[in-house]
């Protein structure tokens, strides 16, 4: 069983865990959904401690909040734009019994980043750049969103407590605010772990 293993603290593929997908979505792991080895690694950066709320922005499959909720007492949230991928979450969520995650359809720019403790970003925003990296053709895509989300973004962190955590895995085009000092650099320096200073 797929959460055993992360329970357990078992070695667990990449392949092997993505079964739990469709073939359409395990097609595009690689390259869109977060692999085990660093979600293991994101969800005990940023729960220091039961209850924590992390949210996921841009979620996608939920395969970060799976393994996050799975292995650590924090209380998972993702937001993801795309209905279809939201619901697979969800149903997984259920199927895997983990009350402490959820994901919401919602766009980043309608949620009030002040409801979480600590946000994990996996370079949600590239393919407004990047339209040879899209997910599929269901979301209109552009320059002018991508400058949108990072502001705002930028903009919610700002107004964060001290003590806030933010993970981010290959997302240099995320702006994170002067107040949070990067203290750590895994995965060839591709994760970093981002505090607000006190
Ligand atoms: C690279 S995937 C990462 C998925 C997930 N965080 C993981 O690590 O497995 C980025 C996701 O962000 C979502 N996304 C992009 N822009 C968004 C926005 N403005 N609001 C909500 N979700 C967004 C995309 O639909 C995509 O599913």
């Amino acid at each position: 069983m797929v959460n055993d293993a992360i329970k357990l603290e078992v070695d667990i593929t990449d392949n092997e865990f993505d079964k739990i997908y469709p073939l359409a979505i395990q097609k595009k792991s690689r390259i869109h959904w977060t692999p085990v080895k660093v979600a293991k690694i994101v969800a005990n950066l940023l729960v220091d401690k039961a209850g924590i709320k992390v949210l996921d922005v841009g979620s996608g499959v939920g395969k970060f909040c799976i393994v996050g909720a799975t292995l650590t007492e924090g209380i998972f949230t993702g937001i993801e734009q795309r209905k279809y991928l939201v619901d697979i979450s969800n149903s997984l969520f259920d199927n895997y019994g983990l009350e402490n995650a959820r994901a919401i359809h919602a766009n980043v720019t309608s949620i009030d980043f002040g409801f979480y403790d600590a946000f994990y970003f996996y370079n949600p925003f590239m393919e407004n750049l990047c339209k040879s990296r899209r997910i599929d053709d269901i979301v209109t895509l552009s320059e002018n969103h991508y400058t949108e989300y990072i502001i705002y973004v930028h903009s919610q962190l700002l107004n964060l407590p001290n003590g806030t955590k933010i993970v981010t895995y290959c997302s240099n085009g995320i702006k994170i605010p002067n107040s949070y000092k990067k203290i750590a650099s895994y995965e060839n320096e591709l994760l970093d772990l981002w505090v607000k200073k006190r």
